[in-house]
């Protein structure tokens, strides 16, 4: 017989099938063998019967969870299992035994990290992998739609970036280079070759503080646009989440029950404009709405981003930080030459800063007086410098924290969950 998966199984609902997955639970009598089968669609109850397995009984009854097997039987619907169907076994061929499974409802979330390569397997894990998928597909479903190109930057660079102190050191041979933080200084260069480009690719921060909302490894999504404002690069950003969501509310209602998520918090977001506020007013609303007095000049702490947001149930805008406190190739606002022409946009329920955006400064002058100012080696700049020499646009582009995106789509308490094999400063294993 033809192997199906498990739900295309329950989608016939009858008749004979045949199976094929891992143990999920099991229990046995004398006279019964009820296993709850799992393949990557879903789990099943299967009961086999001593007396049709007389032979291999000894073998069936020793079958311990994650065992693999394959089974052919009649399904047919029934009320007490717990997805509703059960297979009754006329064939069962044992395929891998298993040793105790080294997970249990008792592990702290240590033990899972140790565990990590067999804890993929829970049902937990499971559905946020493919709520990643579903993320990561619409991503680049989202920029291909809009007539972006996907372009690719190096990792291994000699430097230049986001933040010197956040950079891994890489020896090269016997030269110092780093791990990119960031694929856009290189994109700038190559949107002047293709005007509209994205990609999704890893990022590196080392970054040693413990949060909910730090990986040193984690996957960026970025965009660079010729001849777009801040305006313009917003609505991209509000499109692409709405975009996203979306399509993860329509593939995945199954999963985000299982991980228990209340997705009455996600349809705001589908629904209602993100509200769009300067960093001045932020710190108005904090004054009088949660009385909180926060000094002009400094970026928005975890704290203040999440009082904020405690006023909102979609992400919301900030746009025009400090220019100081800013990186290099955020522009002063002409209008309000203290700030930037930047934006963050924080996501809804404690999840801070999702997206990091602003237009770029192309005046040479401007950015090396910016980057002395952070006490940066312009000769690291080099060719960044050069690619505004040659018929400079105004231009600007964003990056998602991937992560922090499905970490509040899937309501998960740490972004260590929304990735399958975390790196932090203190997790480099498995
Ligand atoms: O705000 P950031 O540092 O901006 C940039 O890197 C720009 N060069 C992006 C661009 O304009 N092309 O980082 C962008 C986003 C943040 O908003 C955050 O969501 C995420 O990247 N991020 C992290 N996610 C997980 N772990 C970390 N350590 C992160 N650092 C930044
Ligand atoms: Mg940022």
């Amino acid at each position: 017989m033809k192997f199906i998966s498990i739900s295309e199984a329950m989608k016939s609902g009858k008749g004979k099938v045949a199976v094929r997955g891992w143990v999920y639970r099991e229990r046995g009598s004398n006279e019964f063998k009820f296993i709850i089968l799992r393949d990557s669609s879903g789990i099943i109850q299967c009961i086999l019967k001593r007396d049709k397995f007389s032979k291999q009984w000894d073998k069936i009854d020793k079958l311990q969870i994650e065992a693999s097997i394959e089974i052919e039987g009649t399904i047919k619907k029934d009320k007490r299992a717990p997805t509703g169907y059960e297979i009754e076994s006329d064939k069962i061929n044992i395929v891998g035994v298993s040793d105790e499974f080294p997970i249990n409802k008792d592990l702290n979330e240590e033990l899972l990290g140790d565990r990590r390569h067999l804890w993929l397997r829970s049902q937990k894990m499971t559905s946020i992998l493919k709520i990643r998928s579903t993320v990561i597909g619409a991503l680049h479903e989202y920029f291909r739609s809009k007539g972006f190109y996907e372009f690719q930057s190096p990792i291994i660079i000699p430097g230049g970036a986001e933040e010197g102190p956040t950079m891994f050191e890489l020896d090269y041979f016997k030269k110092k280079m780093y791990l990119a933080q960031t694929w856009q200084l290189y994109a700038e260069a190559a949107m002047y070759a293709l005007e509209k480009i994205y990609c999704v690719a890893p990022s590196f921060r080392a970054e040693k503080s413990k949060t909910s909302r730090h990986l040193t490894e984690f996957w960026h999504t970025e965009m660079e646009v010729a001849w777009a404002n801040l305006d313009e690069l917003m609505n991209y950003s509000e499109e692409m989440i709405k975009y996203t969501v979306k399509k993860v509310l329509e593939k995945n209602k199954k999963e985000l029950k299982i991980l228990g998520r209340d997705i009455k918090k996600l349809e705001p977001t589908l629904k209602k404009k993100f509200p769009r506020i300067t960093y001045d007013q932020v710190l108005k609303i904090l004054n009088d709405k949660k009385k909180m007095k926060v000094k002009w000049g400094k970026d928005l702490r975890t704290i203040e981003e999440e009082k904020l947001m405690e006023l909102y149930n979609t992400p919301v805008f900030v746009t025009n930080y400090p220019k100081s406190v800013m990186a290099f190739y955020k522009p002063k606002d002409p209008k309000n030459p203290k700030t930037a022409k930047c934006f963050d946009m924080l996501g809804p329920e404690g999840n801070g800063e999702l997206i990091g955006g602003s237009e770029r400064e192309t005046d040479i002058k401007e950015l090396k007086k910016s980057l002395r100012a952070k006490g940066e080696k312009l000769e690291d700049y080099g060719y960044y410098f050069d690619i505004n020499r040659y018929g400079a646009v105004p231009h600007g582009g964003y990056g998602l924290g991937t992560e922090r995106l499905i970490k509040w789509i899937c309501g998960l308490s740490t972004i260590k969950d929304a990735i399958a094999f975390p790196r932090t400063a203190t997790r480099t294993e498995p």
